[in-house]
């Protein structure tokens, strides 16, 4: 029996100011799944995680819904978990940067490394919006690229000509948070002296924590000359003042790896464990982070200088995953593919998911596209029509039989490929690549599959004096059942919880080899198949949540957006139109479908405000419509054009009304 290891795995903090989608899920589930294999191997694995709480973006969010941030966070946090356990992700703490473990260690941890001499100070000019008296990060700024003379532009970079540029050379540029035009301001920042750690990281990133096409897209960065990090950000920012800096806080990029280390503090002091034993220089545990290719910077250069800064250890491993994109493109809102955690799980069972992901989930970098049909018929063919239906055509012979298992396999070659898959399958799970763990299980249950079809216990249950081979070659059915489920049991939690109260017993990793004899239970049903339209609804109900900007929050905090054209503005034909119907739509929960006279036309617009309205309420009054959008196939009918309202949302909701005397059909100015 090898050693019994110690393992601390985190998957990266969601932003705050968010709900989780399925890039965050699969990032979930992949680290998940690493950390229920490991423990399912008798070894101490722990699982952290928090949300990500500080920085502009969430005092924003907060004062766009007139609520405090903590009462923001508070409340995304308590949304994030809700997800998260929805998918059958097992933390063992999902915490939040805002604690104060955080701010303790994110204090202690800086005030090393400025003893150390790695902080420096000096003052820098950024743009500052003279209205709400904030410095603007560059995504707040908008103007026209200074190079091409594209509108519309951010301040960081041009999506025309890909020219970069700092805010400041914006022509005409504005705040995106208030429309001002933003002035050049000096203030002293804070600098983490990354280059000092040059070559500390050219050694540590190719010391084995790094996938290899990881460490070679870091060593392009390392070879070119690394920047000071600016850690520091002025009043009023939300998260934790530097100590002996008043009105300096952290950027929020500092203490959320922290927030890692804080997660499993406060964890550790509820639950009797030495945190320290983790995190001191000479740790024997193991520390690995899941990942996303977009943040491989924070974790693999500043986070380990940090911590070697500091005198802890590095992170033993961090693993990088790709992106998802549904049906082989980038998640659309217009689409219905951006779908959100939640949207999910009201159509769909979170197993079907964990195992499409891990049958796709590689140890590399390359993006994961769940692909519908492929999904669909992936999950029915591979889960119910192999693994359950091994179970489904023996147990009811094993029950017939008197309900016992024979106590050795009739096909011992057979049963010994079920036996030595344990170490292989065991490898691939440790080292990430599911998708052949997967294909590696499949291939068992094919082989059990092929063997039950042509020893067909039904026909030889029907000859006399058989009863006993019939029960042999069952009872090995159900064992080879047994051996899968212990296989899948990382992904499929809940489908092994019910695979084990018809065995009555608890399947662990190392009991696979041993084969099964004595009583079983009644076998029930164990998963039902997919059905495409719980997949189609899902996709009409997050194309109804994109189409609905009353949902998403009040409009009247909201910044006016950057200036347009006198001829943009023209594009847009807005009508007054009489309603002439209006009803509710079955199946869709926030819809009322509406038909409009245009003055000799008739249109057809399914609008998001039934919260607000009777249909009947509505029916002969005036509106303003835009006649001129582009008709909107959504699930219920064509959607031809758009209904004028206002609000902050949900039932307050208000049709824009023209003075009486307009006629439908006239233009709106
Ligand atoms: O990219 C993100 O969503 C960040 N909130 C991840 C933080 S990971 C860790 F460093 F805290
Ligand atoms: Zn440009």
């Amino acid at each position: 029996m090898s050693t019994r290891r110690k393992i601390m795995v985190t998957s990266a903090l969601p932003y705050a100011n968010g709900e989780l989608h399925l890039g965050h899920i699969m990032e979930q589930i992949q680290t998940d799944i690493w950390v229920r294999f490991q423990n399912l191997r008798g070894h101490e694995c722990h699982y952290f995680c928090a949300d990500d709480a500080h920085g502009t973006a969430i005092t924003l969010k907060a004062e766009e819904q007139g609520i405090s941030p903590e009462e923001h966070i508070k409340k995304m946090h308590a949304a994030h978990l809700e997800v998260s356990q929805g998918f059958l992700v097992q933390h063992d703490n999902y915490y939040t940067t805002h604690s104060s473990e955080n701010r303790e260690l994110a204090e202690q941890i800086y005030t090393k490394l400025e003893a150390n001499g790695h902080i420096a100070q000096r003052s820098i000019v950024q743009a500052f919006d003279p209205e709400k008296q904030l410095f603007l990060a560059d995504r707040y700024i908008k103007g026209t690229c200074p190079k091409c003379k594209t509108d519309d532009q951010y301040g960081d970079n041009c999506e025309a000509c890909g020219a970069t540029y700092s805010p400041m050379d914006l022509i005409n540029p504005v705040s995106v948070l208030t429309g001002a035009t933003p002035v050049p301001k000096e203030s002293e920042h804070f600098f983490f002296k990354l280059p000092e750690f040059s070559d500390f990281l050219k050694g540590w990133t190719r010391a084995g924590h790094l996938q290899d096409e990881v460490a070679n897209k870091v060593a392009e960065w390392l070879d070119t000359d690394l920047q000071e990090w600016d850690i520091s950000r002025d009043a009023p920012y939300f998260g934790f003042e530097i100590p002996g800096h008043p009105n300096k806080y952290f950027y929020v990029w500092l203490d959320a790896p922290i927030g890692y280390i804080a997660s499993l503090k406060n964890f550790a002091e509820r639950n009797g464990l030495d945190w320290q034993e983790y995190w001191s220089p000479d740790s024997t545990a193991e520390v690995h982070h899941f990942i996303g290719k977009d943040i491989i910077n924070f974790h693999a250069l500043f986070w380990p200088a940090m911590l070697h800064s500091a005198g802890m250890r590095t992170p033993t491993k961090v693993n990088v995953h790709g992106f998802v994109t549904v049906n082989g493109k980038k998640m659309s809102k217009s689409r219905g593919t951006f779908i959100n955690g939640q949207t999910y799980l009201k159509y769909l069972d979170p197993e079907y998911l964990r195992y499409y992901f891990a049958a796709k989930l590689t140890a590399n970098v390359d993006d994961l596209d769940l692909n519908l049909d492929d999904f669909v018929q992936r999950v029915n063919s591979d889960l119910v029509g192999k693994v359950v239906n091994i179970a489904s055509r023996t147990a009811k012979f094993v029950s017939k039989a008197g309900g016992e298992l024979a106590p050795t396999p009739v096909d011992p070659e057979l049963w010994q490929r079920f036996v030595v898959a344990s170490e292989s399958i065991a490898q691939l799970y440790e080292a990430r690549s599911f998708s052949k763990a997967m294909r590696e299980i499949m291939a068992l249950a094919d082989a059990a599959n092929e063997y039950i079809a042509a020893a067909a216990p039904w026909a030889l249950a029907k000859e006399a004096g058989r009863e006993q081979e019939v029960l042999e070659v069952c009872s090995l059915g159900i064992n080879m059942f047994r051996a899968l489920m212990i296989y899948l049991k990382p992904v499929l939690p809940e489908l092994a919880k019910r695979a084990e109260a018809f065995l009555g017993e608890t399947l662990d990793w190392n009991s696979a080899p041993n084969y099964r004899s004595g009583a079983i239970n009644t076998f029930k049903p164990l998963l039902q198949r997919i059905d495409k339209d719980q997949v189609d609804a899902m996709i009409e109900a997050s194309k109804e949540e994109a189409a609905q900007p009353a949902a998403t929050g009040p409009l009247a905090d909201e910044p006016i957006a950057a200036e347009i054209e006198f001829n943009d503005f023209a594009k847009v034909d807005m009508r007054v139109a009489r309603i002439v119907k209006a009803q509710h739509v079955e199946g869709a929960d926030k819809l009322l479908q509406l038909t409009l006279d245009l003055g000799g036309e008739t249109r057809n617009v399914f609008s998001g405000i039934k919260a607000a309205y009777q249909p009947e309420d509505l029916e002969g009054r005036l509106t303003v419509m835009v006649a001129n959008l582009k008709p909107r196939k959504m699930k219920f009918g064509m959607s031809e054009g758009m209904v004028l309202a206002a609000g902050p949302g949900g039932s307050d909701i208000y049709l824009l009304e023209p003075d009486s005397g307009s006629e439908p059909g006239q233009r709106v100015m």
